[in-house]
This record gives C-alpha cells, sequence and structure tokens, in this order.
C-alpha cells in the first residue's frame, strides 16, 4: 500500500532482470511440516514470493528438480550427511545454504528451533528484496542478545504516554474475542527483524493489567504473537498488592506480600505457559516501590524475580530513578543508587539502563552504569520514539545514535570493552542479557507517525540482534526495502546525517534537556519556575555572564567520576573531551576558544546555522526524489520536511535570543538573522 502500511515488507515487483536471474533458483518451496511457526514462515515466503515474482510459489512435499527453496529444522531428515554449522547457530540463530541434496540444486533454509527458521527466510526475502545474489549462499547469523524487547508505553484506555502515532495498537474493549489482524501483521514485521518480546503496557503501570479479565485480552494477543516468537511482558505497579490484593502493604519483606506476588506470578503462567516476565519502574517520578519501606531495588526485584524463576520468567527492574528529595546532580543518581547494589541482584534479573543518565536527549554520553556493575546483567533502554527529538514531524534516524553509545568504551574492565561488550557478555554462564526500545508504534495506518520513524523500529530491531551492527549498513538495508533501490542512496545520506542536525538544532555541543516544559516540543532554554530543580532547563545550561555549561568534573558536581579513570582523564579537560560532549561536563567562558579557533559564543551560533542547514539539504534531497517513489508517500515527506524546517529555525532563533540576552556577545559574522 502507498500509505505506508507495509513497512519495509513491501515486496515490490522485481525488475525483470533480477526476476530472470532469481527465477531458476527458486523453483519450488519444500516445507515438511507444518507446525504453526513453519507454517508463518512460508505463508511469509509466498505472500513475498507472489508479490515480487507476480505468481505463486509451488509447494511441493518433496525436492523436484534444482531451484527448491527447503525450510526445515536442523533435525530434519533432508538434511542428514550434510556438514552444516548448526552448533554456531544457538537456539535462535538460522544458516542460508546453497547446496545440492540428492542431485537436486537446493536453498536450504534451516534453525535449530522453528523461530530460527522463521528468521532464515525473513533474511532469504532481504536479499531478494535488496537485489543481492542468492545463488550460492552460505550465512550463518544468531543474535547476540537474548531479550530483544520492545516497550510500549501504552495505557489501558489507549492513549500511549509520549506516542505521536496514534492510539495504542491493544484494542482492550475489543479483546480477548476480536484479534484485530493488524495485531500478526505487527508480529510479522517484529519477526523479521528479530524481535522476540514484547511488553505490552506503560512503564507507569496501571494494576489492572494484572486482573484476571485482562490476563484473557494478553492471552489473546501472546496466542497471535507466539508463532512469530515473540513473548509478552507486562508492567508490574509494585504497589499491586495493595491495589488488587487489597493488602496494607506492598513491603517486599512481608510474607503476605511475597505469597501475594506468587499466586498473581502462578496465575498468570497458568493463563499464559510462555508468558515473558514483568518490568517495573520503582521509586521513580511517583511510581511505587521497595524504598517506600525502606528497602532496596535488589530485595524489591529479587521478590518478583523468585515468584519468576520456577517459570523461567525474566524480571526487567529499570534503573531510570531520580527523586526531588535527593539534591545530587540528577546525572549521578541512578549510579549512586544502583551501582552498590551489584552482586545483590537475582540471576534472572535484568537491570535496565538507558543510554545516558539523564533522559533519551539528542545526544548524552553513556551511562555510567555500563561496565560498572559486572556482577549484575544489565540491558540498554533506548527510546524509539522521539519525545526529545521533534516527535513524528522530524526526521531523525537514531540509528547513528545508538551507535555512537554502543561503540563508546567504557574501559570496564579493561580498553576496548564497549557498552555492546557489556550488555552482550552474560555475567554469568546462562545469564540473561538483552535490549529494550521504547516503541514509536501506534494506530496511524504508518504504524510509527511518519514514513522515516518506521527506520527507527527497523534499527532498533537490528541492534537488538547484533550491538555491533553499523548504523549505515542498516540505513541502506531499509531504505532499499522501503523506498526502492533507485531511491537509497539519497535516502540514506538523508538519515545518516539528520540525528546530528537535530543535536545542532536543539542543543548542540553537549547541551541537553532544553526543551519545553511538560510536553518537550519546541524550546524552553529559559524555563525556570519548575517545581522541581532538574525540571527545568537552566539547570542543565547554567548559561550565566561568565559562560555557559554543566561543570560535572571534581571542582562541579563530579559526575565525571562515575566513569572508569581513562573516561575521566580524557573528559576532564575542554581540550581533549569530544566537542560534541563539551558542555555537559565544562562550564567554560563565551570567550572560549573551540577548535575551530571560533569563540564559545561564535561556535555556538554557528551550530545552531547548521543544523537548520541540513534540513534545508534534506529538503533539496527529497524534492529531487519526486517521481522515483509513490507521490502520497513523498509528498508527506515533503509536508514533513516543511514543517522540521519551520521547528528547527525556530528552535535556532529562540535559542540564539535567549542565550544572546546572558552572554552580551554581538552575532557573528555570516549568521542569517531571523527572516
Ligand atoms: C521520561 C518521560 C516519561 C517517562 C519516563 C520514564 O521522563 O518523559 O514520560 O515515564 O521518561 O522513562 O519512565
Amino acid at each position: 500500500a502507498e500509505d505506508g502500511y507495509d513497512l519495509w515488507l513491501r515486496y515490490q515487483p522485481l525488475e525483470s532482470s533480477a526476476k530472470a536471474r532469481y527465477e531458476p533458483l527458486v523453483t519450488h518451496l519444500v516445507a515438511p511440516n507444518a507446525r504453526p511457526t513453519i507454517r508463518a514462515a512460508t505463508d511469509e515466503l509466498q505472500r513475498g514470493f507472489k508479490a515480487m515474482f507476480g505468481y505463486d510459489l509451488v509447494q511441493r512435499e518433496t525436492l523436484m528438480g534444482n531451484g527448491a527453496v527447503l525450510v526445515t529444522r536442523a533435525d530434519s531428515p533432508n538434511l542428514k550427511g550434510l556438514d552444516l554449522p548448526f552448533a554456531k547457530l544457538g537456539e535462535e540463530g538460522y544458516l542460508i545454504r546453497t547446496a545440492v541434496i540428492a542431485g537436486n540444486r537446493t536453498t536450504i533454509i534451516a534453525g535449530n528451533s522453528d523461530v530460527g527458521t522463521l528468521y532464515g527466510v525473513f533474511r532469504f526475502l532481504k536479499l531478494l528484496q535488496t537485489g543481492q545474489p542468492i545463488d550460492n549462499l552460505d550465512i550463518v547469523d544468531a543474535p547476540k542478545l537474548k531479550v530483544r524487547v520492545l516497550n510500549h508505553w501504552d495505557n489501558l484506555d489507549r492513549h500511549v504516554e509520549r506516542g505521536y502515532a496514534g492510539q495504542s495498537l491493544w484494542d482492550w474493549q475489543k479483546l480477548p474475542l476480536h484479534k484485530d489482524p493488524r495485531y500478526t501483521d505487527y508480529a510479522r514485521a517484529n519477526a523479521s527483524i528479530g524481535i522476540n518480546g514484547t511488553v505490552l503496557t506503560n512503564v507507569n503501570a496501571n494494576a489492572d493489567i494484572l486482573r484476571p479479565d485482562y490476563l484473557q485480552k494478553v492471552k489473546a494477543l501472546a496466542e497471535v504473537f507466539r508463532p512469530y516468537g515473540i513473548k509478552v511482558y507486562l508492567t508490574a505497579r509494585f504497589s499491586a498488592p495493595i491495589e488488587l490484593g487489597k493488602l496494607k502493604t506492598a513491603d517486599p519483606l512481608d510474607p503476605q506480600v511475597q505469597a501475594w506476588w506468587k499466586a498473581k506470578i502462578d496465575e498468570i503462567y497458568s493463563v499464559i505457559p510462555d508468558f515473558g516476565g514483568l518490568l517495573v519502574k520503582a521509586n521513580s517520578e511517583g511510581q511505587p516501590g521497595p524504598a517506600d519501606y525502606k528497602r532496596t531495588h535488589a530485595e524489591g526485584a529479587n521478590m518478583l524475580a523468585d515468584a519468576l524463576a520456577p517459570h523461567h520468567g525474566i524480571l526487567m527492574w529499570r534503573a531510570f530513578v531520580y527523586a526531588a528529595e535527593n539534591a545530587e546532580d540528577r546525572h549521578k543518581q541512578a549510579y549512586t543508587e544502583f551501582q552498590p547494589l551489584d552482586g545483590k541482584f537475582r540471576d534472572n534479573v535484568l537491570v535496565q539502563v538507558k543510554n545516558g543518565a539523564i533522559d533519551f536527549q539528542p545526544r548524552e554520553p553513556f551511562h555510567p552504569l555500563f561496565g560498572a556493575m559486572p556482577k549484575t546483567p544489565l540491558m540498554m533502554e533506548f527510546q524509539i520514539t522521539k519525545e526529545y527529538l521533534g516527535f513524528a514531524t522530524h526526521l531523525a534516524y537514531l540509528g547513528t545514535m545508538w551507535e555512537e553509545v554502543l561503540e563508546a568504551d567504557t574501559f570496564r574492565p579493561k580498553k576496548g570493552s564497549t557498552v555492546a561488550k557489556v550488555i552482550e557478555t552474560p555475567v554469568d554462564a546462562g545469564a540473561a542479557t538483552g535490549m529494550a526500545g521504547v516503541a514509536n508504534i501506534g494506530s496511524d495506518r504508518n504504524w510509527s507517525g511518519s514514513q522515516f520513524d518506521q527506520a527507527n523500529w527497523y534499527a532498533f530491531g537490528r541492534f537488538a540482534w547484533d550491538p555491533d551492527a553499523k548504523a549505515e549498513a542498516i540505513a541502506r538495508d531499509w531504505a532499499a526495502m522501503t523506498w526502492g533501490r533507485e531511491a537509497a542512496d539519497p535516502v540514506v545520506r538523508m538519515m545518516m546525517g539528520s540525528r546530528e542536525a537535530v543535536v545542532d538544532y536543539m542543543t548542540p555541543l553537549g547541551l541537553a534537556h532544553l526543551m519545553a516544559t511538560g510536553h518537550h516540543y519546541g524550546p524552553g532554554p529559559w524555563v525556570s519556575d519548575l517545581a522541581r530543580p532538574e525540571w527545568n532547563p537552566v539547570y542543565y545550561h547554567k548559561a550565566d555572564a561568565a559562560g555557559i555549561g554543566f561543570d560535572r568534573t571534581a571542582k562541579g558536581s563530579d559526575a565525571l567520576s562515575q566513569y572508569a579513570p581513562e573516561v575521566v582523564k580524557a573528559w576532564g579537560s575542554p581540550k581533549t573531551i569530544p566537542e560534541n560532549l563539551l558542555l555537559w561536563f565544562h562550564h567554560l567562558p563565551w570567550d572560549y576558544r573551540t577548535k575551530s579557533g571560533r569563540t564559545l559564543w561564535d561556535e555556538l551560533v554557528t551550530r545552531y546555522d547548521a543544523g537548520v542547514d541540513v534540513v534545508g539539504k534534506m529538503q533539496a534531497d527529497w524534492a529531487a526524489l519526486r517521481g522515483k517513489v509513490d507521490e502520497t508517500r513523498w509528498a508527506e515527506v515533503r509536508d514533513f520536511l516543511a514543517i522540521q524546517h519551520a521547528e528547527a529555525t525556530w528552535w535556532r532563533d529562540a535559542s540564539i535570543a535567549y542565550f544572546q540576552s546572558i552572554s552580551k556577545r554581538p552575532l557573528p559574522a555570516g549568521h542569517k538573522p531571523p527572516a
């Protein structure tokens, strides 16, 4: 469809030359098994084949001549005698191999499990969609993380917190008897990128989701998702024993509370035997938690983990905490609270840490907890929905941001211990690993609120599968599948520069959290009157007559000391810190000389200008694509870029005007004043 509903699974008709090349290699499908996941895989293969080739792919019981695609599992008798690397695939990996079986040239797609095979089929379809050769395949791939989950911040009334793509997909009122076919398409899209779990409900949780009637609805969703290898998870409100159980307390050390959770969790598993587990936001932004009873995060988490353990469930416990009564630099609070608990969490707990220490800003340094809790499974939390990056109307490809964080060196325990390595390496043999992405999905026809935000969903899945993946390669795959190969080059170019442009026109040089109050849309660097100091943008930029920036060195809040000594050394001096983090860690005079030779003030203005200019270039790139992509989607993107350009200009002009009222410096030559 030309409204974006098909996402990257558009399966456009092949050019005749590609078709001619592929046809002898794909003559029939053999899938000697009807288990639900294999059915899902073959249905997808047939759907994709028909759309790309224009006719049905014949399915046969056995291999008959050359060109079979054999969709099967490691234990298949068809594979006897072949030397295939199943040992490398783990539970969810796959291989795609060109082989001769009983004289027939065959493409084998197989995993150790059916879901591995399903992932292999999606990979095979991608090869066709992106025009790759398929005559001599030898692909082996397996996910590096075990838990690859979306976090839906979806409320039971279908409002999505920080959602810019319509209502929640989950139509609780019509469940369980009506299962919207869209749930299946959601599962297909996720499986195509290896996502294997979904937390259906908001971290600011409503205990009602744990009621028996809601569990029946959750069960219905779990049934739709199961063939696609996707487990359901729920958020647990820590005070549920009081709200649902009518107990007087939710103290995790109270035997009645423990018994209530155990019974509740047993009940969930009696309804959904493969339930994934629970996600908890506790003692953060007003949510209840163990600290209400003077207990630690570990005591709270372990109580739930113990109840989940007999069912092999996982408990995800968020490290996103900062408290009103705490005067410590907000950057420091999660580390202060969690790091001393290293080693105190059960094996089935994953402590879920946001990529940066504040809150999903356009740029943050990596969170200091990565590498600092070697005895605790830590999982990454990225935000796919663009709360702080212009909602759905600004084009910002987040792949480059996530790559930057994952590649960052924690130096813990030694050089080369990147954030990716930290999250990939199980703390004990068999311990959980994972990545969560706050979903940008809603009931809009295009799922994500804009065509280009689909790329962020796609990229999240790819990074969760392989945290060492490259943002540009991912963008290229997405662009070719979504916009066609002819458009891919300019689309990738636009994507690759897009996030830096947002950084520049909103919060350049390491500034952060300057968005307007509450909704976080548009500039508000002047805001200073909110109840809690750390909600006010002035808390973050600290601009005064002398200069600008947040001193987080030893002379200041000393948040820097939460990092490894090598990082402290590099970032401790304004001369050696990467300039894109400069004002995150340093308060510097307006006349400080930056690497360009310009003063800090002039550099700041120059960056704001640069950000707006890049949006202008994206508009020009897009204009040149008219006629090369369908008009409906083209026009939508054109309009959104126009919105972005207007708002980037607004950000720039408002920010410069405000900061100039403090710096009292003239605008540098070359700056174009507002029209
Ligand atoms: C941000 C966001 C909230 C959200 C919170 C969280 O602060 O604005 O809406 O609840 O993050 O991650 O818990």
